[in-house]
């Protein structure tokens, strides 16, 4: 069995993608924002069990292709797995793409919730868009803080004592500039792309508003209470002195640390299936047109 880490974590992201879009909106950027009525073929790095690609290929003209690469085995089996009962052009590839040699082969190039876990995500970047012939360029991505920022609770339960927005912005952006991996980078792809040179660059974000509704029917709720909390929302945090002594080792202050692992708890001890919750996952999509001359 592989020890690599995504590999354990198809059942998580079987679970939360689904949070992050809705259907109608995906079919709205490719049909009214990004006009693709023409075949296209892609490219999407870090693909995972190929989510970008089950999502988008229904969604574009016949003939379109989809090529999925993942450093992780058992994704890229699973993608197979996937796509082997479906009527597309799909190509996996198992591979690390700070290792791969790119071509300008493809039309589009296309991540997502990827580039946040690299380290230089600039370079990784610049690979893609030399992976791409001419056109556009799409990338879905986080952003962090946003998310954090768009909770709503019912009166009994206040924003400010379990999302520490200033404590989480310290964490996120202290872990940016120590590991180069941004959980905020969604935010900040428009300016990367245009310093690349792509032009006219563009962002969206997604519309996915998720509402845990007490009146909502027993079956939406089954679905979407253990999705929130796959995706990590009240999540039971690590013994305390450990959590704390990780939080200032990320560079909060002792009182911080105490703060964060209070507002965790409390979150963690008041968010059930009885919960009211709105939750919007604040996706950013961002993408311009290669320019080479
Ligand atoms: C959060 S998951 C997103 C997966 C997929 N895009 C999705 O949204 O379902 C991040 C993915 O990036 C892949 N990944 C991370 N580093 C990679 C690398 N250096 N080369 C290729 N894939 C990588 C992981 O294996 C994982 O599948």
């Amino acid at each position: 069995m592989s020890e690599y880490y995504w590999d354990s974590k198809i059942e998580y992201l079987r679970n939360t993608r689904w949070l992050y879009y809705n259907d109608d909106y995906l079919e709205f950027l490719v049909k009214n924002v990004w006009k693709m009525n023409t075949p296209i073929n892609m490219v999407d790095y870090g693909c995972g069990y190929g989510y970008l690609g089950l999502k988008l290929l229904p969604l574009l003209p016949d003939g379109s292709t989809y090529t999925g690469i993942d450093k992780g085995e058992d994704l890229i089996k699973e993608a197979r797995e996937i796509f082997d009962k479906l009527p597309y052009s799909v190509e996996l590839m198992q591979g690390d793409i700070e290792e791969i040699q790119v071509h300008p082969q493809y039309d589009i190039a296309l991540c997502h919730a990827f580039l946040l876990h690299m380290k230089n995500p600039r370079a990784i970047l610049q690979k893609m868009i030399d992976s791409v012939r001419d056109g556009g360029r799409v990338c879905f991505e986080p952003h962090w803080i946003a998310n954090a920022a768009n909770f709503g609770f019912d009166d009994g339960l206040l924003h400010s004592e379990v999302v520490r927005l200033g404590v989480l912005q310290k964490l996120y952006e202290v872990d940016a500039s120590r590991s180069g991996k941004d959980g905020n980078i969604g935010i900040k792809l428009p300016i990367l792309l245009s310093q690349l040179g792509l032009r006219n660059v563009e962002c969206r974000v997604s519309d996915k508003v998720n509402f845990l509704d007490r009146h909502m029917d027993a079956a939406s709720k089954e679905r979407l209470y253990p999705s929130l909390r796959e995706e990590g929302i009240g999540q039971e945090p690590d013994e305390p002195s450990m959590t704390m002594e990780q939080l200032v080792e990320r560079g909060l202050t002792a009182e911080e640390a105490q703060a964060q692992y209070a507002a965790e708890l409390k979150l963690f001890q008041e968010f059930d299936s009885d919960s009211w919750l709105t939750y919007a996952p604040n996706m950013k999509i961002s993408f311009g047109t290669v320019s080479r001359e």
